[in-house]
């Protein structure tokens, strides 16, 4: 990156009588980041020449040339030739002064009918929809990675918890199917997002469109936008996708950090449910017998910065009068870095859940202490004609016993137990075991295996629709 003192912006220098302020040039200068950008810009660029010719505005001749110039550009940037520069300002202008010095006079009309505010709009909302399909698939990995353990834990039985306490027995592969349900929510949602991203703001130039016989429906047919903008005046300022974009974002970070919180208990000594292999797992420097649930943890740390990057792009539109203010060239980086922080979540999740391995008799032996079957006894009172608020307290006293005696349901005497209710018969045992409560929850969304294999079924085919 060259950072010199030398003149002001050529491209905009024309009314301005002293240089811009060395230190004022960078900081209001964004190349730094938006280069990030700049093959979206040159794809924005070649739409551009294209319609410009086909309403003769610029000659096949001068078109063919441009499109040659951002051809080589682009090359260039990829091979890290390019000579990024602050003066220029922006990825923009640096690739317009490039493209000048390369092909001459003829590069100086690719401007004509556009503003760098309608032009920027135009490669965000590109960049964006690259990253959107791209996390789309991610996505569509990480569900698939959950369906897969869902399936092969389908009967494998945990205690299923309220307010962290044991409640009722569940089967692992039911708790992952609700991971699903959240990712399916989450594909929704960015695929909504993107509908509100793939729109053309080109042609809205600065603020009032432009004299030129622009055709912006050509424009946005070349790049595979679903319209253009309706209004020139929202299309330069209009950062909605942004913010929608990182909303997104942040409930799927929630989601995860949600699944990092459970990994991170369920790998513990004290839990030992699962099994992460040790490649996404690091040692203690000073404590030899550690091994820890880094990547979990550092997925539930970076929610943080995504929710604050959300409130940056809000509060960054808030009060914003129309149209553009230089204050918009701030949605970047917190845009970029959401994208990257999702795009490294997303693909450790995506690796790393498949790859967990369930320790089936911990978990088993968690669900049996803990009275998780007192509501299926509850049940089965009422089945045998007792009312729910009488059979809740029967059970209840049941239970304080077996806290004394330090005994699940399971292992009381049919006598002990008809202690509680004289209407308990020996059948009760059928439905304190774990297999049998989990088994009588069958029906759609319940835990029962046979249930959690529909779902799995029902996902995957969902998924295939894709
Ligand atoms: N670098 C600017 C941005 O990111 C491009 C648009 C600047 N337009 C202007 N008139 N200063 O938003």
């Amino acid at each position: 990156m060259t950072d010199t003192n030398k003149a002001t912006n050529q491209q905009w220098g024309g009314r301005f009588s002293e240089p811009v302020d060395a230190f004022v040039a960078r900081f209001t200068a964004s190349v730094e980041f938006d280069q990030r950008m700049a093959a979206q810009d040159i794809q924005g660029s070649v739409a551009h020449a294209k319609m410009l010719a086909s309403v003769g505005v610029l000659t096949d001749a001068e078109r063919d040339q441009i499109i040659q110039g951002l051809a080589e550009i682009k090359e260039e940037i990829e091979k890290g030739e390019f000579n990024w520069s602050v003066e220029l300002e922006d990825v923009h202008m640096n690739i317009e002064a490039r493209l000048t010095q390369k092909i001459g006079i003829t590069g100086k009309k690719l401007h004509t009918g556009r503003s760098r505010n309608d032009q920027v709009a135009t490669d965000i909302r590109l960049y964006m929809r690259d990253e959107v399909d791209f996390l789309l698939e991610e996505l569509t990995r990480l569900q698939q990675g959950i369906l897969s353990l869902a399936e092969k834990e389908a009967d494998t039985i945990m205690p299923g918890f309220t307010h962290l306490q044991t409640a009722q027995p569940v089967t692992f592969g039911h708790h992952l199917m609700a991971w699903n349900e959240m990712v399916q929510r989450d594909y929704e949602r960015l695929l909504d997002c993107r509908k509100r991203i793939n729109i053309l703001p080109l042609g809205a130039a600065a603020l009032a469109g432009t004299t030129y016989p622009i055709d912006r429906n050509m424009t946005a047919e070349l790049l595979g936008f679903e319209r253009p903008t309706y209004n020139s005046l929202d299309s330069v300022s209009d950062r909605d996708f942004a913010i929608e974009f990182t909303s997104t974002a942040a409930i799927i970070m929630m989601h995860m950090s949600r699944w990092a919180e459970e990994m991170v208990l369920w790998v513990s000594a004290q839990f030992n449910f699962i099994y992460l292999p040790d490649r996404f797992c690091t040692g203690s420097s000073i404590m030899p017998q550690k091994k820890n649930p880094d990547v979990p943890e550092l997925v539930r740390g970076k929610t943080g910065r995504v929710y604050g990057h959300l409130m940056s792009l809000l509060t960054l539109m808030k009060s914003q009068c129309l149209a553009y203010n230089k204050d918009n060239q701030e949605d970047k980086e917190p845009l970029f870095d959401t994208v990257d922080t999702l795009k490294g979540s997303l693909r450790s999740f995506a690796d790393m859940i498949p790859a967990i391995e369930s320790r089936k008799d911990h978990m088993y032996e968690a669900a049996r202490r803990g009275f998780s079957t007192a509501t299926d006894l509850a049940d089965y009172l009422v089945g045998q004609g007792v009312a729910f608020r009488d059979a809740h307290e029967i059970v209840g006293k049941a239970v304080g016993f077996g806290v004394e005696q330090g005994r699940d349901l399971s292992e009381m005497t049919l006598e002990e137990l008809q202690g509680f209710g004289g209407m308990i018969k020996a059948d009760v045992f059928d439905v304190l075991t774990l297999e049998g409560s989990v088994a009588a929850r069958d029906h759609i969304g319940g835990t029962a295996p046979a249930q959690v294999r529909a779902a799995v079924a029902r996902a995957q085919a969902e998924i295939a629709k894709r």
